[in-house]
């Protein structure tokens, strides 16, 4: 038996492509519908109140398009505001994307770290209570930054960041009182771990970057367990906008395997 039902991987653009990675690791058979809000980008300058209006109802619209099996909202500022909206509005698995606190935590050996996320993210209180629960004992150092969500975009339309651009904006956490310590960040926006390599060139040596793209592959390979699959999986790329930022994505959509691109 064949069962077409995507996975639904939403962002407000890129990011959710390095959750992408992890997810076609753990289930190559999935048939991927990749969803990027490109009409609302960028959500980490947003209110509260707009993502959380926002998020739940293009998931309607996309759940009502591709009937999905589960959906992934690959986003840090989406999940830290709208993951419970989400989940009461809609009668299907929802796996949220949140801060890796508590790995980073338990790697920390100077009991420093920092938090790298949109502005959103960054002030949430669901950020709060994982410091509590995780990392109580540490120094949590936040830094939001809208400039590395861009660079992450604009990486992957061929225009990889400069190195002076990127340490000014890691200077906004390492410049921070105790930001000479840190040895673990948290890559607490889905962009960043696209922009791995520039941000660990920029920072102080021996600082490990942790994301939560591993952790959610195996939620998704958890809830989709005994499940049968496609004959021929597909990955297909829908926009909520049609613009030529989109269009100049199409060389990074192919390499993640989203050969088709729709528009909502
Ligand atoms: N990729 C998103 C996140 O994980 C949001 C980026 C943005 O739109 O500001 O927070």
């Amino acid at each position: 038996m064949s069962d077409e039902r995507p996975i639904l991987v939403f962002d407000s653009g890129v990011g959710g492509l390095s959750v992408l990675q992890h997810i076609r690791r753990a289930l190559p058979k999935a048939s991927i519908v990749y969803a990027a809000d490109n009409a609302g980008y960028p959500y980490g300058t947003k209110s509260e109140a707009e993502i959380a209006a926002r998020v739940p109802a293009l998931l309607g619209r996309l759940v009502e398009r591709y009937h999905p099996r589960v959906i992934v909202i690959a986003c840090n500022t989406a999940s830290t505001i709208a993951l419970a909206h989400v989940r009461s509005a809609l009668d299907l698995p929802v796996v949220g994307t949140v801060p890796a606190v508590k790995p980073a935590a338990l790697l920390s050996k100077a009991r420093v770290i920092g938090v790298l996320g949109t502005e959103a993210t960054v002030r949430q209180p669901y950020v709060d209570n994982l410091v509590a629960e995780f990392a109580s004992d540490c120094r949590v150092l936040r830094h939001g930054s809208a400039d590395l969500v861009d660079m992450a975009e604009a990486k992957l339309r061929g225009e990889p960041p400069s190195p002076d651009a990127m340490r000014r904006v890691l200077d906004g956490l390492y410049s921070q009182p105790g930001g000479d310590q840190i040895d673990a960040v948290v890559l607490a926006c889905t962009h960043f771990p696209l922009l791995a390599r520039e941000i660990s060139t920029a920072s102080q040596p021996n600082v490990a970057l942790v994301d939560s793209g591993e952790g959610i592959a195996r939620r998704t390979a958890h809830l989709t367990k005994g499940q049968d699959w496609p004959t021929l999986p597909t990955g297909r790329a829908v926009f909520s906008k049609q613009d030529d930022w989109a269009k100049a994505l199409k060389p990074a959509l192919d390499a993640y395997g989203l050969t088709k691109i729709d528009y909502l």
